[in-house]
């Protein structure tokens, strides 16, 4: 496992004061700010687009994590690399042409990563698994945050490192969607490197506080 890395999702923010939120994340150990960009078609939801993006950019130092839960990522990498993203995250459903699309994230100067569904078989990204800095494993059906995490993910985390090891590969491993203080111990256990938290951050009294003892519990 790699050095544990918590990703507070601005999705639970409130984004009538981003700018403070996202202060207050910067007072924790945090390297990643994690944005969920949706659609209304690749999930039944719509969150925000590329201004709030370069909002939060400009919000902290930390490295702007972009997961793009939309159809047709390819045409929109050039906006999101311009935004201030260091990382596209696509996923594997929403690309017919997996491979192309990665390496046009790369050409974009972007780490590039790939997000699968809780029901998507992880052959499916076997692939291209030495081509991306990233594999993002849904713990949750997209489209929402504050949903329950789904079980089935702790050995698909296992497998996934396996995965990982017989390939020689050295992507990250993330996971994203209903991870909490009482579960991300396991998790972590299960393999996971990048720690996606919405709710688990937002919603606490105390958010520096709150990813210090996400922090804590991964690394445990
Ligand atoms: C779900 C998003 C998640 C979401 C996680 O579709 O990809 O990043 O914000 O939210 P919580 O941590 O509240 O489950
Ligand atoms: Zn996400």
């Amino acid at each position: 496992n790699k050095q544990p890395v918590i990703a507070p999702s601005i999705l639970a923010a409130d984004y009538s004061r981003l700018g403070a939120q996202i202060e207050e994340c910067n007072k924790a150990d945090i390297q990643w700010i994690h944005c969920d960009i949706m659609d209304g078609h690749f999930v039944p939801n719509i969150s925000y687009g590329a201004s709030v993006v370069r909002a939060a950019a400009k919000s902290t130092d930390a490295f702007i994590d972009v997961h793009l839960m939309i159809e047709n990522p390819d045409a929109f990498i050039g906006t999101f690399a311009e935004a201030g993203a260091g990382q596209i995250t696509v996923h594997q459903e929403a690309c017919i042409h997996l491979h192309r699309t990665i390496q046009s994230i790369r050409r974009h100067g972007l780490a590039a990563g790939v997000a699968v569904n809780p029901a998507t078989s992880l052959h499916t990204v076997e692939p291209i698994i030495n081509d991306v800095d990233l594999v993002l494993l849904m713990s949750v059906n997209p489209g929402f945050g504050g949903q329950s995490f789904i079980r089935s993910t702790y050995q698909r985390l296992q497998r996934l490192c396996t995965m990982r090891e017989e390939h020689k590969a050295d992507f990250f491993i993330e996971v994203d969607g209903g991870v909490n203080l009482d579960n991300i111990e396991k998790i972590s256990r299960s393999g996971a490197d990048v720690f996606v938290a919405g709710s688990a951050v937002f919603k606490a009294p105390d958010i520096p506080a709150r990813i210090n003892e996400l922090l804590r519990e991964a690394k445990a």
